[in-house]
């Protein structure tokens, strides 16, 4: 009896997961090559703002300023399955980033890539933002009365400095200057599609339901104790107030949800480390699990947020081919499974980080 047949039908029959070429030696403690949150998503609230009330500046005494109310939410990643930006935190040179995303909520779907940037190229539906509304672009005032909510987003200039009146309007050569901030969004506004909750200014959307990141980059150390970083966040945090009137959620409270890729702290600027908050509380790599501060040369790093796994993967890859314009599921399941250091985030398993976030301030004119 020959049994070989039957069985390379079972093979067939299942979508195997196929290990990337690209990994790097694993490292699952101490300094990391890849880190992976399972149970990201729950059932729960955040205070989605609603709106934001004009006050008179400089007392700002409109009471209450920031509208919430309490949306409710549920399911796989929730609520990293909404809308996310990134945001990045010079010093760092940024060599190319690119979103992969699946057309369809499936588990076989391919992952196409659905944005990408190049260094000194113009991007294809990724645009550059920074928080400094009311000057070329955004608004730091809403309608005839100024209001108190600080500075909307704005297009970045080329030097990730400034802002300019459209969307990248300048090429941008990817230094990000010491202590400077951007972010990324879609090329579709608010304006030409609804966001969800409270917008303004130069609002766009993020990239919604399964996503993944990669970010080719340098962290050079300038000398300066600015610490880069690279998170990302629920979307509707930037397109209210990045810095004052958002979801987001400090403390107790939890939030509509933050996921620090690669943030370097004050106390170790040669090692950065992943956490992860939302309303369920935070947890992230724990004491003495990091990644390295790449300051002498590139280094290429994923974040995969799985629906169907309802899981985080953040990992370093040897190299990464931008040109590459799709992933078949079974390669995304073979990085899914590269070895990582594994974190809970179900319940049970939470924790609110007592750190405090470096420079979360509010920028006013
Ligand atoms: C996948 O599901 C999420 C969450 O329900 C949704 O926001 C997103 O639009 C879906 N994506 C696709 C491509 O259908």
């Amino acid at each position: 009896m020959n049994y070989a047949l039957p069985s390379l039908f079972a093979l067939a029959s299942v979508v195997q997961a196929i290990l990337p070429n690209n990994v790097v030696t694993p490292s699952t403690s101490g300094s990391l090559s890849a880190i992976k949150y399972t149970n990201v998503g729950g059932s729960g609230t955040y205070n989605q703002v609603t709106s934001m009330i004009k006050g008179s500046w400089p007392s700002c005494t409109a009471n209450p300023s920031c509208i919430t109310t309490p949306k409710q939410v549920s399911g796989p990643l929730a609520p990293f399955n909404e809308e996310m930006t990134a945001v990045l935190r010079g010093p760092m040179t940024l060599h190319n980033i690119a979103v992969y995303q699946p057309s369809v909520n499936s588990s076989s779907a391919t992952w196409k890539r659905t944005s990408l940037w190049q260094q000194n190229s113009a991007p294809d539906n990724l645009v550059f933002m920074n928080n400094k509304g009311g000057g070329a672009s955004g608004e730091w005032d809403i309608g005839d009365t100024i209001a108190c909510g600080g500075n909307s987003q704005s297009f970045a200039n080329g030097a990730f400095t400034d802002a300019v009146g459209s969307p990248n309007a300048e090429v941008h050569n990817g230094n990000l200057p010491n202590g400077n901030e951007v972010n990324i969004v879609t090329a579709t506004s608010c304006t030409d599609v609804p966001c969800d909750g409270f917008a303004r200014g130069t609002a766009s959307h993020g990239w919604a339901g399964s996503k993944a990141f990669v970010f080719e980059f340098e962290m050079p150390s300038d000398g300066s104790s600015t610490p880069p970083a690279i998170w990302l966040l629920n979307q509707q945090v930037v397109n209210a107030a990045q810095y004052g009137c958002n979801c987001r959620g400090m403390g107790g409270q939890g939030g509509c949800g933050e996921l620090d890729v690669f943030e370097v702290l004050p106390n170790n600027l040669n090692q950065g480390i992943s956490e992860i908050y939302s309303f369920k509380g935070a947890t992230g790599g724990g004491d003495g699990n990091f990644f390295a501060r790449p300051t002498g040369g590139v280094v290429t790093y994923m974040a995969i947020l799985d629906m169907q796994t309802d899981s985080i993967a953040i990992q370093r890859l040897s190299s990464w081919d931008f040109g590459q314009a799709a992933m078949t599921r079974s390669i995304v399941d073979g990085y899914l499974g590269v070895p990582s250091k594994l974190v809970s985030f179900a319940a049970g398993n939470k924790r609110r980080s007592e750190r405090p976030k470096f420079m979360h301030r509010r920028t006013m004119h």
